[in-house]
């Protein structure tokens, strides 16, 4: 089979590998028809991952079908149509037992990819596949489907769960990548009042506007604290998220929001932020992080599959996949071809 391989910092290629193969009796073995490149691949290749070892396939969201099954697969069999999920979960440790999926203690959470060979390729292997494909609905398209691997859920669940978000809140995304344009998405859900997005680029601000955010703020030229400021009468958001991954936009998110409210931190941080402690400690603020666990997915596929979430604007470019090597290019350079999310297709 062909697969983007990884081969050490700034080096892939789709070339040709072993076909995925039946290893654990929980194993099944999936036909990839629709994948995507996500920006943890981009940090993987920048070699900000050490764990992603020589030789490793690339690639944690896929929608595809089943073409085997190991003996312990008990709910898939061969033709079944699924949604390969960014986690994998053992079903059995004790995180799992509490829906913590990303924490696996049984050799799950995020592996595709990672630390196992992952979904950028025809075929894939996915352990414990009972518990770490879902079953895509009649009438729901793969490209749909696909947005439901990684970033939906994590911006649901990390963002706009964690966050706490009721409706009539002012919410501010920060940052309006994939992720903060998901969180918009996800906040939809809620009716919140307003829903305040801050970048720096004005073309993910455009994005941003086409997703539903109500009011934008370029923080390069302007005061998003007085923004928000003239938005809640001077207390702050009600709920801020965090989708950047930088010390300064953490600081900001814990800024702008009100006594009492929540910041939600989704980004992935590479330094320390500082957390004003000396300021906030009397505001009665709750701050989260996390890895996505996943656990709401069958919830974002009953929304999809319902009308009422339409993840289909996130795709901004189409390849076959033999053209894997010029999606990575569209991709990383995102600021010049305003890519959001790329979608590879088997067959095309
Ligand atoms: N917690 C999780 O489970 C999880 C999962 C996936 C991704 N992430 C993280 O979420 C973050 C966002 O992911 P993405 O794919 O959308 O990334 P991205 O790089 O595509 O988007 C980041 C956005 O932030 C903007 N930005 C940069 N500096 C800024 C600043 N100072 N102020 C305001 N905006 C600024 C950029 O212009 C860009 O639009 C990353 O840190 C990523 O690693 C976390
Ligand atoms: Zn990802
Ligand atoms: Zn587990």
């Amino acid at each position: 089979m062909k697969a983007l391989v990884f081969h050490g910092p700034g080096k892939r290629s789709w070339e040709d590998v072993p076909d995925a193969t039946i290893q654990d009796s929980t194993d099944a073995v999936v036909r990839v028809d629709a994948v995507t490149i996500c920006g943890t691949d981009l940090h993987i290749l920048g070699g900000d991952v050490p764990e992603v070892t020589d030789g490793r396939i690339l690639g944690h969201e896929a929608v595809g079908t089943v073409v085997e099954v190991g003996d312990g697969v008990q709910t898939l069999a061969p033709g079944d149509r699924v949604l390969v999920s960014c986690i994998t979960a053992c079903g059995t440790c004790r995180f799992c037992r509490e829906s913590r999926y990303g924490q696996c203690l049984g050799g799950g959470g995020w592996i595709l990819g990672h630390l196992i060979d992952g979904t950028q390729a025809e075929l894939v292997r996915v352990p414990y596949a009972d518990n770490s494909t879902h079953r895509i609905p009649d009438g729901v398209s793969d490209e749909q489907m696909l947005m439901l691997a990684d970033i939906l859920p994590t911006s649901y669940e990390v963002g706009v769960l964690n966050g706490c978000l009721r409706p009539a809140d002012v919410v501010v995304v920060i940052g309006a990548g994939p992720i903060g344009l998901a969180a918009i998405l996800a906040a939809r859900l809620f009716s919140p009042s307003r829903i305040v997005a801050v970048d720096l680029a004005d073309s993910r601000l455009d994005a941003a506007k086409a997703f539903g955010a109500n009011v934008v703020v370029n923080s390069g030229r302007e005061d998003a604290a007085a923004v928000v400021r003239d938005l809640t009468g001077g207390l702050g958001a009600d709920v801020t998220v965090e989708a950047v991954g930088y010390p300064e936009t953490f600081e900001q998110a814990v800024a702008l929001v009100r006594p009492c409210g929540h910041v939600a931190n989704i980004g992935v941080h590479g330094k320390p932020a500082t957390l004003h402690l000396e300021d906030i400690w009397i505001k009665n603020l709750t701050i989260t992080t996390g890895l996505v666990d996943t656990y709401s997915t069958p919830t974002l596929i009953g929304l999809v599959s319902s009308g009422q979430l339409d993840t289909s604007p996130m795709i901004t470019h189409r390849f076959a996949l033999d053209e894997f090597e010029q999606a990575y290019d569209v991709f990383s350079r995102a600021g010049e071809t305003g890519a959001l999310k790329v979608l590879l297709t088997a067959g095309s």
